[in-house]
């Protein structure tokens, strides 16, 4: 089954404590936080003090928090959001003109490494270094903002990443660590979008005002998520 991360880019940030206990309550595993500069992405968002001030309510659940950073040049701070308490650092490979040695910071600082597309940036890209990542995060929206519309090309890209990853491992072209790389898909996840990326081969689903919003509680979200995705 799907795994979900709830964004809490959708959340109250006036009780952003409670909407994450609430979240953890329900069995959730990962956190998901979307750092964004206002240069790479047109939004300004979070920096390393909210995964910090987060870490606590998370670490005591035994989950990890997941930071996807829509920044200029991330070299320059993914040490610190791994010092807030990150467990996971994604970047983007447009952002990243030394992807490797990037990913290898990631990695030497003690932190999962993830590596996240835009819509527009073909698989290709991740040909050279699919053996270094733990997850491959398949933006389904542009990104900037939470509440877009789900990319149905999307599906598509989600299905041939999964061929990708299986070619790759039976090549033995990567290292072993490819063998578990996550698929995640970003924005637009709903229970109306959920199944079909699951079945496209998602194993990650990120959720932000899926489960963050007015109409209903996280749990009653959160329970609708799954049900929609076992369908
Ligand atoms: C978009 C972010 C997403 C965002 C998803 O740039 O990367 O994680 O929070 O929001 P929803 O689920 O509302 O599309
Ligand atoms: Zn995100």
């Amino acid at each position: 089954m799907i795994e979900l991360a709830p964004s809490i880019l959708a959340a109250d940030f006036t009780r952003l404590g409670q909407q994450v206990s609430d979240a953890l309550a329900c069995g959730v595993k990962r956190i998901h936080c979307d750092i964004m500069d206002g240069q790479f992405v047109p939004n300004i968002s979070m920096g390393p003090l909210v995964v910090q001030a987060i870490k606590p309510i998370v670490a005591k659940m035994g989950a990890m928090i997941e930071t996807h950073l829509m920044i200029e040049q991330p070299d320059r701070y993914i040490a610190d959001f791994v010092q807030a308490g990150a467990n996971l650092v994604t970047v983007h490979v447009e952002t990243c003109p030394h992807l490797h040695r990037t990913l290898q910071q990631i990695r030497e600082l003690g932190a999962q490494v993830g590596v996240a597309l835009n819509p527009a940036t073909p698989l290709v890209m991740l040909e050279e270094i699919l053996g270094d990542v733990d997850l491959v995060l398949v933006m389904t929206v542009n990104p900037g903002f939470g509440g877009q519309e789900f990319i149905p090309e999307s599906v598509d890209k989600i299905a041939r990443l999964k061929k990708m990853l299986a070619a790759s491992k039976s090549s033995g072209r990567s290292s072993s660590q490819s063998l578990d790389v996550h698929i995640e898909v970003d924005g637009g996840i709903h229970t109306g979008t959920i199944a079909a990326a699951e079945k496209a081969g998602a194993t990650l689903a990120v959720c932000g005002t899926a489960v963050f919003n007015r109409e209903a509680s996280v749990a009653d979200n959160i329970a609708a998520l799954h049900k929609a995705a076992s369908l």
